[in-house]
């Protein structure tokens, strides 16, 4: 994989990881622009992804977030991006990730995602409904080696706030910046 260094951050992990919470404050300290792969599908689709799931299917949703995230990294600006927790598992959008600039994996146990995600939460997830606890812990198996794969970095963030979260991923992608020549 050709990478090339200091350009998009983009943080991966499953739902509940903070990406959406994070990203923004990321973004924010480095006056770069943020785009969210699922808010941007939702922009493109004018409805939300529960909605995309229930009316469409997943794999249309797949879709339309593979074509996504393709247009957001290829935008020339370095951004902060997160994305949806299961773009990994297509591996043409795990290169995409890899090529774009630093990949952070945030890295949070089941225990953590089930009790971060609130009822409410859940319900704007359908891959969570019914049963929110075996299901963050099947997917959670299915995609670790995934996330494992695309990651440059990886922040745990069980014990964090968002603000220290934010604060290790600047870190480092400060750590990862090439020299200026
Ligand atoms: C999904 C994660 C969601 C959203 C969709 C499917 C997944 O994004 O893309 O509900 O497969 O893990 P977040 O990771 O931002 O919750």
């Amino acid at each position: 994989l050709r990478r090339t260094q200091g350009e998009h951050v983009v943080l991966v992990g499953m739902m509940g990881s903070g990406k959406s919470t994070v990203g923004p404050i990321v973004a924010a300290r480095l006056g770069r622009r943020y785009a969210d792969t699922d808010a941007e599908v939702e922009k493109a689709a004018g409805s939300t992804v529960a909605e995309l799931f229930e009316r469409k299917c997943e794999r249309h949703f797949r879709e339309e977030e593979s074509r996504v995230l393709e247009e957001v990294l290829s935008g020339a600006a370095p951004a902060v991006v997160s994305v949806g927790g299961g773009a990994v598992l297509d591996r043409s959008n795990r290169k995409k990730m890899a090529e774009s600039g630093t990949v952070v994996w945030l890295r949070a146990t089941p225990a953590t995602l089930v009790e971060r995600l609130s009822a409410q939460q859940a319900a704007a997830r359908p891959l969570l409904a019914g049963d929110p606890e075996g299901a963050i812990a099947r997917l959670e198996g299915e995609r670790r080696p995934l996330y494992q794969e695309v990651a440059d970095v990886v922040v745990d963030v069980d014990y964090l706030s968002a603000d220290e979260v934010a604060a290790a991923v600047l870190e480092a992608c400060a750590g990862r910046t090439p020299e200026a020549p």
